[in-house]
């Protein structure tokens, strides 16, 4: 559920009608609901209910912005990160150290530092050489390092393959069959906590059976590192809880089903249990509101030409993802048209010969679902500078992120001094 809806004719956030802030804060623009943002995450802490203190860690990745990130804060939130970046952020937002969990494959001992001097709540370890570098930067430092290694468990996640991560032959966790010799060699080195098991099988799951199959698995993992003397206090089940896209397809699984589902197979393992949901709470939170340029027909085409283009929501571009598409002041009655952007690129489309409701030039028209792997996968392809982000709370909304002027994008490149300019 989101609180974008209409309202005599008018598309609103909340209270605040989108033609306001199409024509206040320009086109495109990400606009954001607090109030789904909250709803969302109080869903599906409810939805834990009855484990013992679960850690629920946004995933940062999914919307970085300061202000989201600072909502999702006062709703108890910890943050999972991927890089020393997006644990800045994090802690500039307000989430406590304690509740941030670090992933990724790639962390370098600059992060792991950084990780370290602000005391953060674990390290998601991915290979066994990882684990020896942290080491090393904890020891030099004084310091023990709270450690999980994310395990693979070889299952498809049945999403798209490029959302896919917990394959054997995808570059996430370490394998399965030899985790036990990896955590026995990680216990054996200095400044190491192994306190826990983590695994992250995929995004936009529709499915709950790949998650289960692979909860199971490091159920029987966790039984067998404790039988090898491991003492196994967390379990991070990661995120993957998908969002519904398109209408037209079934429901993805409630985060209430989930619940259910992790309480059924979690029961005994006597470990806190951490989540690391994105999209599932940002997702339906978010809107692109790009305008209309022009109607461009022939050929027995329609094409409808946006404002907005790939460089600003990749996931059509990227997996084909599906969003739908609406007019914010529906003119009433529908057509059939391709929805594109001005980049130079056949890949920068919206939607395929798609019946949208009829648009003109100039109207205003909501990409929905925009909330989670919108504005934080943008770039400036095209010398189209980064858009504008918008908070909307009730009847109240701000600017959030500035537009990027294109003054900014060009003084960011300089000529080297052999050009003879000061
Ligand atoms: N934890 C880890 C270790 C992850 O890699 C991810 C997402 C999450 C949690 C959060 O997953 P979520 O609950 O949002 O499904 N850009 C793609 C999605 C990439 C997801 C990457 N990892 C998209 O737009 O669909």
């Amino acid at each position: 559920m989101n609180h974008f809806t209409l309202r005599d004719g008018v598309m609103y956030a909340e209270d605040v009608p989108l033609t306001l802030i199409a024509e206040a804060a320009g086109t495109p623009v990400y606009v954001y609901s607090t109030a789904t943002m909250r709803r969302h995450a109080r869903v599906f802490r409810e939805a834990l209910a009855g484990l013992a203190d679960p850690l629920i860690a946004f995933a940062v990745k999914a919307n970085p912005n300061r202000a989201v990130l600072a909502t999702l804060a006062r709703e108890g939130m910890g943050a999972d990160v991927v890089s020393g970046g997006e644990l800045l952020r994090a802690v500039n937002a307000g989430i406590a150290p304690e509740k941030i969990v670090f992933s990724g494959v790639g962390k370098t001992a600059d992060e792991m530092a950084l990780a370290l001097r602000h005391g953060i709540g674990q390290f998601n370890l991915e290979s066994e050489p990882e684990a020896a570098m942290l080491a090393e930067v904890a020891a030099v430092m004084g310091v023990t390092a709270p450690v999980a290694f994310r395990v693979n468990p070889d299952v498809d996640a049945g999403t798209h393959a490029k959302i896919s991560t917990g394959k054997s032959h995808d570059k996430f966790g370490i394998a399965f069959a030899g985790a036990r010799e990896a955590y026995a060699r990680a216990r054996a080195l200095p400044a190491l906590d192994v306190r826990g098991v983590a695994v992250h099988i995929g995004s936009q799951l529709t499915d709950l059976a790949p998650l289960e199959t692979a909860f199971g698995r490091i159920g029987a993992l966790i039984a067998d590192l404790r039988a090898d003397g491991h003492a196994i206090r967390t379990a991070d089940l990661g995120g993957g809880l998908g969002v519904p896209y398109d209408p037209a397809q079934p429901v993805p699984p409630q985060p209430a089903e989930y619940g259910e589902m992790v309480r059924r197979v979690t029961a005994g393992w006597d470990v806190r249990l951490i989540f690391e949901p994105g999209r599932v709470i940002v997702g339906n939170a978010g809107i692109l509101l790009t305008r209309v340029i022009r109607v461009k027909e022939g050929g027995g085409d329609r094409f409808v030409v946006v404002d907005a283009a790939m460089n600003d929501l990749i996931r059509p571009s990227l997996y084909d993802a599906w969003h739908d598409i609406r007019a914010v002041v529906p003119r009433g009655g529908r057509f059939t048209a391709t929805i594109v952007g001005p980049v130079c690129e056949s890949g920068d489309t919206f939607a395929t010969a798609r019946a949208i409701d009829r648009v003109a030039p100039g109207d205003p028209v909501a990409l929905m679902t925009s909330g989670a792997y919108g504005a934080t996968m943008a770039g400036t392809y095209n010398s189209r500078p980064l858009v504008a982000e918008v908070l909307v709370d009730g009847a109240r909304w701000a600017v959030v992120r500035e537009r990027q002027t294109i003054e900014a994008l060009i003084a960011g490149d300089s000529l080297p001094p052999w050009f003879g300019e000061e």
